[in-house]
């Protein structure tokens, strides 16, 4: 298996999504009452690295292009933890309709180079679906799905290992069934559309997310339903020759996405569903306590590494489904 995928695979540990763009940590911060520069993005997130023990439950980080640039990369790599970055560059209308498409395939290339040269060895690109009762049009799922293929395939090209997230949007009033049937039909032409451009299947992550109900359906479902319903839906879509799967947090809170993630991983232990290694790749779930417990200030640095190290012990438990 390729090393790579070999190393950010290991029990007990999973990726942490740390590639929130200008916009997003902008917002995060404001909600914290912060205000985003490079200097403070450096802060937060060198807070986040150097905690004590991160090593132990983090495989590796997903880091922006600012992050990578300031040298972040460096505090990960001597902790053994391997750098990835996101590459694609935000979304853009597709065909005068409500969805939106990724963009980031210009002058690749040349990023990847740089990125390759800072340290890292695995990339993100993530493309967004939103469900209603007309959409996702299969128009638009060719032309997203198409694209993610295509950097899947450069970075494969380029000695690295790409992450394809097709994230399914929570926002919506969608049923759980909708979700896996919206799932399911991505999945499926995403693995159609890398097979039909020749992407080793083997040196690739699926970042995934959980089959859950729309947020504004008003609808909790069960730990034990959201495993059944995303564990039949990767059966039913994914290759088996996948070597790892992990999920993203998507929005829910952090302990919804853990105590999901734990039974997905209880309901797959003897990989009755699937061959895949089942693990985390949780943004917000991991991060969000973290931050308001560091609120911008040096004094609050031990105290925030504290808070974030037992939301990365409950989640790396989650993902053994030992929790
Ligand atoms: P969340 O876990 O916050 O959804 O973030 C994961 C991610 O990388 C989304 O692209």
């Amino acid at each position: 298996m390729n090393q790579t995928v070999q190393n950010l695979l290991q029990p007990y540990k999973g990726i942490l999504a740390a590639d929130e763009s200008t916009p997003s940590i902008t917002k995060k911060f404001a909600n914290v009452g912060l205000i985003s520069t490079p200097e403070l993005n450096k802060k937060y997130r060198e807070m986040l690295f150097t905690t004590p023990d991160i090593e132990k439950y983090i495989s590796g980080v997903i880091l922006f292009d600012e992050t990578i640039k300031q040298g972040l990369g460096e505090v990960l790599s001597d902790k053994g933890i391997l750098v990835g970055v996101k590459v694609y560059q935000g979304l853009e209308i597709f065909n005068d309709t409500e969805e939106k498409v990724t963009k980031g395939l210009e002058r690749l290339s040349e990023r990847l180079d740089i990125y390759k040269n800072l340290g890292a060895m695995f990339t993100k690109w993530r493309m967004v679906v939103k469900i209603s009762d007309v959409y996702p049009s299969d128009a638009f799922l060719t032309e997203d799905l198409g694209r993610m293929a295509d950097y899947a395939k450069l970075v494969q090209e380029k000695g690295m290992t790409p992450i394809v997230e097709p994230e399914i949007l929570l926002d919506g009033n969608h049923t759980n069934t909708r979700c896996e049937e919206i799932t399911t039909k991505t999945l499926k032409r995403l693995f159609e559309i890398l097979k039909e451009k020749s992407v080793d299947l083997t040196n690739l992550i699926l970042k995934a997310s959980m089959v859950i109900p729309g947020k504004e359906s008003g609808v909790i479902v069960m730990p034990l339903e959201v495993s059944n319903s995303t564990l039949r839906t990767l059966q039913n879509s994914v290759p088996t020759e996948v070597p790892l799967i992990v999920f993203l947090s998507g929005g829910q809170t952090s302990d919804q996405s853990i105590f999901n993630l734990n039974e997905i991983a209880k309901l797959n232990k003897d990989k009755k569903f699937g061959p895949w290694d089942l693990s985390f790749s949780f943004g917000r779930a991991l991060q969000d306590e973290a931050l308001v417990a560091w609120g911008g200030k040096d004094e609050n640095v031990k105290s925030a590494q504290d808070v974030f190290l037992e939301v990365l012990k409950k989640t790396s438990s989650a993902r053994q489904g030992e929790l």
